[in-house]
């Protein structure tokens, strides 16, 4: 009965959103890794939903001579691997297949663009050639010639002057540094309008991430509670308990401070703690991020060397099973000094959050992946059952689970059955799988769905990248190269470095591990 009445009372947010109109979606690198894992398995269901516009087109455009027919046989290969739901339906696939198409040439070539131009047009309707999303999946130095060569082919319109619409999905990495993202934006945005830039962080497109927001601001009780004079510190976690396997490559450039914390763990933070957007348009809720990013404090390298850990990984054993550390990884130096763990604490200099430690942390090869934001409330005063109990009366703390098990628990304490007086922490549970069944759609299918529709709402804006970069990059100034200490090694399948639980110890706090099965 209780569930019916819940069904009645959902309230649908975006039946006002424009109807996805036919488009053609251009992938450039679409023989990439990123096409066949994510890309294609995305599309997909999104057809299998019928979510996709009426009529639409989705073209690869790689170097490697192919035909079309070779290219769907390669995307079945790949999504009898990767889709998430299994077997692969023949009458979808058939359907869907149908609708893809594969482009030769060289992102440098004009000729290859005027081929495109033409694929496009035989398509036979105005909305299939003019309504473009371009994915730009290839390395970032490739994005200014590919946008060049777009517009030279009258395929991009800047300010999308004349007929239809056209948008740029770019990929992360977004530049190395501030100077680079800053390089980036200028030639992303010499022929195309930043509205017109879609900057991807697939964090924003998974559910819980986005229930941040509408947790925080659909929910009186909590709200109230969510600042300097409620909460005593912020824990966020995003632990893999798998190694950099064969991204050595990209990796020893990257690090985690470049491939996490800029980008995942930043965009976590940035949703727990901004202030209450003035509507839920696109542009508000990125202002809010950008002010939340800016208020910051800026680290000095003296505060990098008090507040920020970097660890790498040696061989270890996670899941049972030996591992080979970092520096034994393929295609990483021998003494490489790339940090594979990040932690750091963060301070907001705002009204709400002041004097209120964010700790934020992230690593490869840890005991389990899990992400996690873990709101610690202050202690009780320290009367009654605190003054007979000290340390033990564990503080109230509300985590959002993010991943895997998503779902949200509130942990306070209770008195524990008996005669005696016995005090100890339970929880209050909501999970996602058990409240809506097991229904996860992957990040790439909403974050796609959005670029078709327009709603930048779960991209990053320009300023937002740089303002991220800006913190990055003083964290690397404060690392100044400098090779890693003894101290900053952790054995694979272990919670990072013994400085990492030293940061929090600063102010008697300890990191909360996430629990498997919780
Ligand atoms: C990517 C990073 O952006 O995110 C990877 O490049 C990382 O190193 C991945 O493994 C984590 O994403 P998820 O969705 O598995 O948590």
């Amino acid at each position: 009965m209780d569930d019916q009445l819940d069904e009645l009372m959902v309230c649908r947010l975006n039946q006002t959103r424009k109807t996805v109109e036919p488009c053609s979606i251009v992938i450039f690198g679409a023989s990439g890794d990123l096409t066949a894992r994510k890309l294609i398995p995305a599309l997909y269901h999104l057809h299998k939903e019928k979510q996709l516009p009426s009529s639409y087109r989705v073209i690869g455009f790689a170097r490697r001579e192919k035909s079309d027919a070779d290219w769907r046989t390669e995307l079945r290969a790949a999504l009898n691997q990767f889709s998430r739901t299994k077997p692969v339906d023949e009458q979808v696939w058939t359907e869907f297949a149908a609708n893809v198409f594969y482009c030769q040439g060289e992102f440098s070539d004009s000729a290859a663009y005027g081929k495109l131009e033409q694929m496009l047009t035989s398509f036979g309707q105005p909305a299939l050639r003019d309504n473009l999303l371009f994915y730009l999946a290839t390395s970032p130095s490739q994005f200014g010639e590919c946008v060049q060569q777009l517009h030279e082919a009258r395929l991009l319109r800047k300010g999308e002057e004349g007929p239809g619409w056209q948008r740029l999905v770019v990929e992360k990495p977004f530049g190395h540094d501030l100077a680079s993202a800053r390089q980036l934006n200028a030639e992303l945005t010499r022929y195309a309008s930043e509205r017109q830039v879609f900057r991807i962080d697939h964090y924003l497109g998974k559910e819980t991430v986005q229930n941040i927001l509408m947790f925080r601001f659909s929910n009186s009780i909590f709200e109230r509670l969510w600042n300097r004079d409620s909460v005593d510190h912020v824990q966020i976690t995003v632990s893999e308990s798998l190694g950099v396997g064969q991204r050595g490559g990209y990796y020893e450039e990257a690090g985690a401070l470049r491939d996490m914390v800029q980008n995942h763990l930043l965009q976590v933070m940035s949703l727990v703690a901004i202030e209450p957007p003035v509507s839920l348009d696109a542009e508000p809720i990125r202002d809010e991020k950008v002010k939340l990013l800016k208020s910051i404090r800026p680290l000095t390298p003296a505060d990098v060397a008090k507040n920020v850990v970097r660890g790498q990984y040696f061989a270890g054993t996670v899941d049972g099973e030996l591992r080979p550390g970092y520096r034994q990884e393929p295609k990483v130096k021998s003494d490489s000094n790339t940090e594979t763990f990040v932690a750091l604490k963060l301070f907001v200099d705002n009204w709400r959050w002041s004097g209120v430690p964010f700790y934020l942390r992230t690593g490869k090869y840890l005991p389990l992946s899990a992400s996690e934001v873990r709101i610690q409330f202050r202690p009780t005063p320290n009367v009654l059952f605190a003054a007979q109990c000290g340390t033990k009366l564990d503080p109230n703390a509300l985590t959002l689970r993010l991943q895997p098990e998503e779902g949200i628990s509130l942990r306070f304490n209770g008195k524990v059955p008996g005669t005696s007086t016995s005090v100890r922490p339970v929880r209050m549970s909501f999970s996602y799988n058990s409240e809506f069944g097991a229904y996860t759609p992957e990040a790439y299918e909403r974050l796609l769905l959005e670029a078709v529709a327009g709603d930048a709402t779960l991209f990053i804006r320009s300023d937002e990248v740089e303002a991220a970069w800006s913190i990055a990059d003083s964290i690397r100034q404060g690392w100044n190269g400098q090779a890693l200490t003894n101290r900053e090694f952790y054995s694979a399948g272990t919670w990072g470095p013994v400085a990492s639980e030293d940061l929090l110890a600063q102010r008697g706090h300890v990191w909360r591990n996430p629990q498997a099965n919780k």
